[in-house]
């Protein structure tokens, strides 16, 4: 078990969450273990940058629970759960466009004491070798897999125990979203930071994950490791617009949540949802088409009050 020290235990408890009226979350629960990737996928819209912009106190959270390493961090302003040494790196507007390299990660020391993040700005820069060469150019000159890192490094200084990865390849070439993936799990490895990943590479995202959470409509509807979840016979399909196979033999478990009405109700919807999400992604979308998000969202609609098991599924 992780003492104080090494921290970054995530929970999320029955969250109900959005935006003023928009209400966006239903009864999310969710858990990253310190020192694990735990990566979120679903259909478009489904929630999953809500559900990260709420742990980090940017959404209204109705009811519910965040708890950060058991203590409560519900309803927090992003700064109060950025002292907490949560990072949240958002997909754009990450890093300070007209600030040389060496700017932007000296503005990253404001927040920490200036000293500590003197001595950690020379690890930090062997971590990324890439920032180093180009460290008296504007950031504007960095390509997105280099901004990625940028927005990664200046996060590094502030020694988090958790970072908050929405969709950090999204834009990037094949390759360069491997290196960025590939600094996501070197990061994870020698910092031992606590990652929860938001990635529309839903295969790379999974092989790399410790546990997977798959939502639909606002719903929990997968929670478990990443392997069932690739093999799982029919969510894959239904929902993220990936075949699901054999491997890891993945059963349905769908029993575990809703009566049997709601798994009939959410079969249904799902297999609209599943039709279109695969015709999206035969179109080379590495993403789930809007079609599977309407089959969750007719999925939702069964879904029954069940809790999700540890590897179980919510239909
Ligand atoms: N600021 C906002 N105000 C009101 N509604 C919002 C806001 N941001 C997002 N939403 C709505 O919340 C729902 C969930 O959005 P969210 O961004 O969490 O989805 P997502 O799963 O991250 O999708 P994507 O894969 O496209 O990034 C969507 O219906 C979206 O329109
Ligand atoms: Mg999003």
């Amino acid at each position: 078990m992780a003492g104080k020290e090494a921290g970054g235990a995530v929970r999320v408890r029955a969250l109900e969450a959005g935006y003023d009226k928009s209400h966006i979350l239903f009864g999310v629960d969710f858990e990253a273990a310190p020192r694990e990737i735990t990566v979120i996928v679903g259909p478009n819209g489904c929630g999953k940058s809500t559900l990260l912009k709420s742990i980090f106190g940017m959404c209204a959270v109705y009811s519910g629970e965040i708890l950060l390493d058991g203590a409560s961090i519900t309803g927090m302003a992003p700064h109060q759960v950025a002292r907490k040494r949560v990072a949240y790196l958002p997909q754009v507007n990450n890093v300070f466009a007209n600030l040389t390299i060496r700017e932007n990660l000296a503005m990253a020391g404001y927040t920490v004491d200036r000293d500590a993040a003197a001595e950690r700005l020379p690890h930090t820069m062997e971590t990324f070798p890439d920032l180093k060469a180009h460290e008296r150019s504007k950031a504007s000159v960095l390509s997105g897999g280099q901004r990625q890192m940028l927005a990664m490094a200046i996060s590094l200084i502030r020694r988090p125990h958790v970072m908050l990865f929405d969709e950090p390849t999204a834009g990037l070439s094949p390759k360069l979203a491997e290196q960025v993936i590939s600094k996501i799990r070197q990061v994870n490895e020698e910092y031992g930071i606590t990652v929860i990943l938001v990635e529309q590479n839903v295969r790379r995202a999974l092989s790399m994950g410790d546990m997977a959470y798959l939502l639909a409509s606002g719903k929990n509807v997968f929670s478990g490791p990443p392997k069932e979840l690739l093999g799982h016979p029919e969510l894959g399909r239904m929902y993220l617009g990936i075949g699901g196979g054999p491997a890891g033999g993945g059963a349905v478990k769908g029993g575990k949540g809703g009566g049997p009405a709601a798994g009939e109700e959410a079969g249904a919807g799902a297999g609209k949802g599943g039709e279109k999400g695969g015709a999206g992604a035969g179109k080379g979308g590495e993403k789930a088409g809007a079609g599977a998000g309407e089959g969750g969202g007719r999925g939702k609609d069964g879904a029954g009050e069940g809790r999700p098991a540890a590897g179980g599924v919510r239909a």
